[in-house]
Parts: structure tokens; C-alpha cells; sequence
């Protein structure tokens, strides 16, 4: 089995871990869910995240094939667009995309210039496709229940899970979000533990953990099924679902989520600007 070298790249701001991933053999990599940096209180953007990958990239002389996003994320912009245009690479995403358009353009009142159709993307993944990079092969398993459209992409001996598993001793993602399911993401989080137990999992998030100081993001398929706070040691779908529906009730919106959303159902574009040039994004009241 090959074994991709994993470069990360943590965001503290929305403990996001971004990867970038290569063939051994060759000069080929895909970043998977990129960071573009939001302050909400001013309105701005910063770069500072994305150039740390280009530079990385660039210092290595390495070619992006693709821009992998595992989901549309709740609480980090995009920034699969502006590392497109410096290093290229095609953005990918799963096809259940489509629901999420659906969903969130209702939700922010989006007129008929908004396509619902994922064309905003260069690919739509299905459950079951593979893809390259250089002579890595990539698999596309379809694991939704965080969000309706969630992937893990499998590469050689890595998977990289998004917001599914986080790290065994945080357990699992929320399932609140429209179109989410506990039921729905213990069953996903039983296909990516059928896979070899020395496969390596790279998490989407980490939020450090009661009694951990420092910030993990690497474990494996053995782990997470032997420890796993949430669904290790067997834990039923039953518990999972009680345990993990309860816990939903609890947690406030991320502090991101409503220009995320807008921009990362767009690929990571900001909406159109108005006819003076400017951008803005809408803050929905009393909707989520
Ligand atoms: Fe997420």
C-alpha cells in the first residue's frame, strides 16, 4: 500500500487542520479543505493560512491536482478558489452538494443566479469513484450524517475523514446542521472502520480534549475503533444516536457558520459583487 506524505497545517482560529498530501513517486499533491481566513467583526479576509500552503507547494516545486473539499464546512471559509489561482488543481467535492445548495439557498433567500446544480465546482464525487494523483490512487467513500454531502477520501494507506471521526479521545462530529443525522453518521463511521486497522486518520478539526494540552490530528483505524469515546469498544447505534442528539442540544452555532456557509456552497466564491463592485454576505435572522 502506498504511503502519501500528509503535511498539516492547523488553523488556531477555527481548529482546522488543512492537509496537504504527495506522491512519494513524484511531484503530484492535492490540498484537502483549505482556509481562508474571516474575521466577522470587520468583514475582512486575510490570505495568511492559504499563502502557507502555496509557499509550501511552490518551495517544493509541486503540482496541485486537486483542491479536495470534504464537505460544505460550517465554521472556516473556503480558500480552494484563491490557491486555484496561484498553484491550479481542480476543485472537488461530493455530489450531494446539490442538497446542500438547495438547503442553504433557501435559507439565505438566494435568487435564481445562484445554480444548485454544483456547478460552482470543477468535479462532484460520487460514493465508489476513484481518482489520481500522480500515481497515488484516491477512493471517494461517501460518509454523510455531519452534513448530507460529507466524504472521506481515501488515499493509499490515509483516509482523510473530515468531519466525521475527530480524534478517539473528542469522539465524533455534531449532526445538527440541516440535512444531519446521528443515525445516519454512525453508520458512515462504520464503513471508514472497516478499512485496515493500521490505516492512518486524519481528522478535519481538533479542539484539544478534557486532560490533552496539545493539539492531535493523526491517528488510526485500530485507535479510533478500540478508543473511541463516541463509537469505540462497540458502542451501539442506539447509545450513539441518544448520546450524540443529546449533546447537539447543547452546543451554540459555530461562530463562522453563517458566511461559510454562503461562500463555501459556492465553491468558495464570495456572492457576485453589486454594481458598485462591493461583495456582501447576508445574515439570515432568526433562520438557523
Ligand atoms: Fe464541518
Amino acid at each position: 500500500m502506498t504511503s502519501p506524505e500528509v503535511t498539516a497545517f492547523f488553523d488556531e482560529a477555527t481548529n482546522t487542520i488543512s492537509y496537504v498530501v504527495r506522491d512519494p513517486e513524484g511531484d503530484a499533491c492535492a490540498v484537502i479543505d483549505s482556509v481562508l481566513d474571516f474575521d466577522y467583526a470587520s468583514g475582512r479576509t486575510d490570505t495568511r493560512s492559504a499563502d502557507a500552503i502555496i509557499a509550501f507547494v511552490r518551495k517544493r516545486d509541486l503540482r496541485v491536482e486537486w483542491l479536495l473539499e470534504s464537505h460544505v464546512h460550517a465554521d472556516h471559509l473556503s480558500a480552494a478558489p484563491y490557491i486555484q489561482l496561484a498553484v491550479g488543481g481542480k476543485i472537488g467535492i461530493g455530489d450531494h452538494i446539490k442538497i446542500v445548495q438547495d438547503t442553504f439557498g433557501r435559507v439565505f433567500n438566494e435568487g435564481a443566479e445562484f445554480q444548485r446544480d454544483g456547478s460552482q465546482f470543477d468535479l462532484l464525487f460520487s460514493g465508489g469513484d476513484s481518482f489520481q494523483i500522480g500515481q497515488l490512487r484516491g477512493d471517494v467513500l461517501h460518509t454523510p450524517g455531519h452534513t448530507p454531502a460529507c466524504l472521506t477520501y481515501v488515499i493509499g494507506d490515509a483516509a482523510f475523514v473530515g468531519d466525521t471521526l475527530f480524534m478517539p479521545d473528542f469522539g465524533t462530529a455534531r449532526c445538527d446542521f440541516p440535512g444531519g443525522s446521528s443515525g445516519t453518521l454512525y453508520d458512515s463511521i462504520q464503513k471508514i472502520l472497516t478499512l485496515p486497522d493500521e490505516t492512518r486518520i486524519f481528522v478535519g478539526h481538533d479542539y484539544k480534549a478534557p486532560g490533552r494540552n496539545t493539539y492531535a490530528w493523526e491517528t488510526t483505524v485500530g485507535e479510533q475503533k478500540a478508543t473511541n469515546i463516541h463509537v469505540g469498544a462497540g458502542a451501539s447505534r442506539d447509545d450513539f444516536v441518544t448520546m450524540r442528539d443529546a449533546r447537539d442540544a447543547s452546543l451554540a452555532m459555530p461562530r463562522l457558520i453563517i458566511p461559510s456557509l454562503q461562500v463555501n456552497m459556492r465553491a468558495g466564491q464570495m456572492p457576485a459583487p453589486d454594481d458598485k463592485g462591493d461583495v456582501f454576505l447576508k445574515v439570515p435572522v432568526n433562520k438557523l
